[in-house]
């Protein structure tokens, strides 16, 4: 599947609009590999990286998708080299200050999720400044995961949960799947409907684990710093070919 890039502004017309993922999911994963594969070192694969997730971002937005969720930086992340660690931390940083106006002017409503407060001082501020200031954009919702790990969501909510039971605001008999979520981070954010991994490794990473109960899973060998519109096409294709039953017999 050649596509003339040009082409791929609007929505190529292989693809139904009618049966586009609403919210999209992508663990952007061979940065690091990228990088040693052309002879760079290791950071360089995450700068390229983030140029990639802006093109995917747009392209959700051009063809109609309504979320993205990137995964940036998981809980089990600190284990990386400091020097990895600080230059993450400095380039989310650096890409929120450099991209906020842009992305008002494009209508990005953007949230952050995981334990944010574990966060270096300065980019808690920026996340913020980013998160206020887009809260009332409608075009396409953009969530980026940093340091998040879905054991820990899941746990939270719990332990937020059991305090309203013990100061008597909620009986155990009312804990629902619905109450459950609006204490999750992901509160108010459909769940992904498309869930990508790059690199070719099989694995859910603990991203989302709540939320991909019934999201197709789509991987590629591609690394993530290649995936291009290209690539989305033909994930989107992909997608579009699957029957989505929801555990359902089909009628
Ligand atoms: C995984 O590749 C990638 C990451 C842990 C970082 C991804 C972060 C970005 C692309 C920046 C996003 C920026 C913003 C502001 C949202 P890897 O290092 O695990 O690659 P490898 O498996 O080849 O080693």
């Amino acid at each position: 599947m050649t596509l003339n890039p040009t082409v791929l502004t609007v929505l190529p017309n292989d693809l139904d609009v009618q049966r586009l993922p609403q919210h999209v999911a992508v663990i952007m994963d061979g940065n690091g590999r990228w990088a040693q594969r052309q002879g760079l070192p290791r950071f360089m694969g995450h700068r390229r990286g983030v140029d990639t997730l802006k093109e995917l971002l747009r392209c959700c937005k051009d063809w109609g998708i309504g979320a993205l969720t990137a995964y940036a930086f998981s809980t089990e992340n600190w284990g990386r080299p400091l020097a990895e660690v600080e230059f993450l931390m400095t380039l989310f940083e650096r890409v929120l200050r450099r991209e906020l106006q842009e992305m008002i002017d494009e209508g990005v409503q953007i949230h952050f999720v995981g334990d944010l407060q574990a966060l270096p001082n300065s980019l808690q501020e920026e996340i913020e400044r980013a998160m206020v200031a887009t809260q009332h954009n409608q075009k396409i919702k953009f969530v980026v995961a940093t340091n998040y790990g879905g054991r820990r969501e899941i746990l939270q909510a719990c332990r937020a949960i059991a305090q309203k039971v013990s100061q008597g605001k909620l009986t155990s008999d009312e804990i629902d799947e619905e109450i459950f979520e609006q204490h999750l981070y992901t509160a108010g954010i459909s769940h992904p409907d498309l869930f990508i991994r790059t690199s070719g490794e099989m694995r859910v990473s603990n991203f989302l684990l709540w939320q991909v109960a019934y999201a197709e899973l789509y991987v590629t060998n591609i690394l993530w710093p290649d995936f291009d519109r290209t690539e989305f096409h033909r994930a989107l294709h992909d997608y579009q070919n699957r029957h989505r039953r929801f555990g359902k017999v089909e009628g």
